[in-house]
């Protein structure tokens, strides 16, 4: 491992735009809304609790062979299902006003459909009426991830299009349960990244007649239209919720000003975020770069689709953490698509990684070529001038999740080094500067969500990638605030509007 170092390079004190010069436009409007963020599967633990059922995370951490690195899973996470009253004191004690969760489908339909688990609504009942006693307003995800397996081993999952009126109809049980207590609501948690889970490790679910790259986009289509169903469904419950899905993706950065490199980066929005924001702020219908390259795969929405699809979010809800260089192909257009084995990243541009704090794109690892300064102040406010201008949310723009890991932050073994987090701090310094930035320049960013309320199962990555402003103690259940927990409220205790 090399020292510290070399990874931490002139740390950047004085470098936040704020802090740097006085600047009165800069201020967060009195109604924007911060809060921190967490999923289901990934905090709860608790999986054979009170009736839950199993979801496709249970088979994919206890049964496929290093799906998770060293085949951890999230039997026990962070055991919010039992503490969720703790947690939810403790980000009020921070003075962090809103909470975003998932509900686990399997936990209140075990099958998927069917009957109902009525302690899992009992549980989600209190963690919502514990919000509430704080002050804390609750914001709650439908889906993030954790399919209840028999709808996969039955149907294929998202494969089918039968899916649609099982979602619909769990969407129903929720909205009618909690629309008079939570306002803010998302359907789905980025459709790109689990649409890209297609194909699933064979043997372990159920063969599916769908081939192989169909799969991302067959997922797509029935999630485009569960989302729309759940949508219209719930504005016909009450009018006033905001719901929207979570969409994701960095902010793309065209390498060189070449023609090829221009029409890349048109295909890496149309390829990610275009995908499902298309269909849902623009026409109700895919990008034109994915009808060129994947039609094969794409099944055409009808009128009646098109028009359910057009106008289904509220807000341009968007999990932004980095941003990337994009370039063309090096093997050319040629390659985009045919020659590739994967139908998602169908070679049609290429992608150098600038890593979530960017001061890590200083390391060794970096492209050699990169601006290395290449700061969330640089990049976030063209970000969210480009989300409103190119997608029009009639609600504005939110970046639903945020946040780093620390590189190498799970080797450091006493409590004090481990909460202080230097680089994360810097994170939500920077990129909340830039959010005053573009709040100053006339974008509607309505609010933030921190990634995460603690550290947690970070998927395949298991425990040891943290992405949390608090820490915990595994073996204890201890939660402790890290610096950037600080950091983050504090820069609404300076800069926000009273
Ligand atoms: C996106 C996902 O929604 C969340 O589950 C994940 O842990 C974070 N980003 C960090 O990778």
């Amino acid at each position: 491992i090399p020292p510290p170092s070399l990874y931490y390079p002139s740390f950047p004190t004085g470098q936040q735009v704020p802090l740097q010069s006085k600047n009165e436009s800069w201020s967060f409007p009195s109604t924007f809304w911060y809060g921190v963020a967490g999923a289901s599967y990934q905090i709860e633990g608790a999986v054979k609790a009170e009736g839950r059922g199993p979801s496709i995370w249970d088979v994919l951490s206890h049964r496929v062979p290093d799906y998770v690195i060293t085949n951890e899973t999230g039997d026990v996470a962070d055991n919010n299902y039992y503490q969720y009253k703790e947690d939810i004191a403790r980000i009020a004690a921070l003075g962090i006003k809103t909470y975003s969760f998932s509900l686990s489908w399997s936990r209140i339909l075990p099958f998927g459909k069917g009957p109902v688990n009525e302690q899992a609504l009992l549980h989600y009942d209190d963690l919502i009426d514990t919000c509430l006693s704080y002050g804390v307003t609750p914001m709650v995800t439908l889906y993030h991830w954790d399919l209840p397996l028999f709808l996969q081993n039955t149907y294929g999952g998202w494969l089918s299009e039968d899916i649609v009126a099982d979602y619909t109809e769990y969407a129903r049980i929720v909205f009618t349960r909690w629309s008079s207590k939570v306002h803010y609501w998302f359907t789905v948690n980025e459709p790109i990244v689990f649409c890209g889970f297609y194909p699933l490790p064979e043997n372990y679910f159920k063969a599916t007649s769908v081939p192989k790259k169909q799969q991302p986009y067959s997922c797509g289509h029935n999630v485009l239209l569960a989302h729309s169903a759940a949508y219209r469904l719930g504005k016909s419950i009450n009018d006033s919720l905001s719901i929207s899905f979570k969409n994701n993706g960095g902010y793309k950065i065209q390498r060189t000003d070449s023609a090829a490199d221009a029409e890349a980066v048109q295909r890496a929005w149309d390829f990610n975020e275009g995908w499902f924001a298309n269909p849902t702020f623009i026409n109700g219908d895919y990008p034109s770069n994915l009808k060129t390259y994947v039609e094969t795969f794409l099944t055409p929405f009808t009128q009646d689709q098109k028009a359910q699809i057009n106008g289904s979010c509220d807000i341009f809800a968007h999990d932004a953490y980095t941003s990337d260089f994009i370039m063309a192909p090096d093997s050319g257009i040629a390659a985009c698509v045919s020659n590739s084995s994967n139908a998602l990243y169908p070679g049609c541009y290429n992608t150098t990684k600038l890593y979530a704090n960017n001061y890590w794109a200083m390391g060794p690892a970096s492209d050699p070529g990169s601006p290395w300064l290449y700061k969330a102040t640089d990049w976030v406010p063209a970000f969210l001038h480009y989300m409103q201008d190119t997608w029009k949310p009639k609600g504005g723009v939110a970046i639903t999740e945020f946040g780093m890991s620390e590189p190498y932050e799970e080797l450091r073994t006493d409590l004090a080094s481990i909460l202080i987090d230097p680089l994360r701090s810097a994170y939500y310094r920077d990129y909340l500067s830039a959010i005053l930035i573009a709040l100053s320049e006339g974008v509607n960013v309505v609010g933030t969500l921190a990634w995460s309320i603690y550290d947690n199962m970070e998927w395949s990555q298991g425990y040891s990638v943290k992405f949390g402003i608090q820490f915990v103690n595994l073996t204890t259940q201890e939660r402790f605030f890290k610096a950037s927990a600080f950091e983050y409220v504090n820069m609404f205790n300076v800069y926000q509007d009273k």
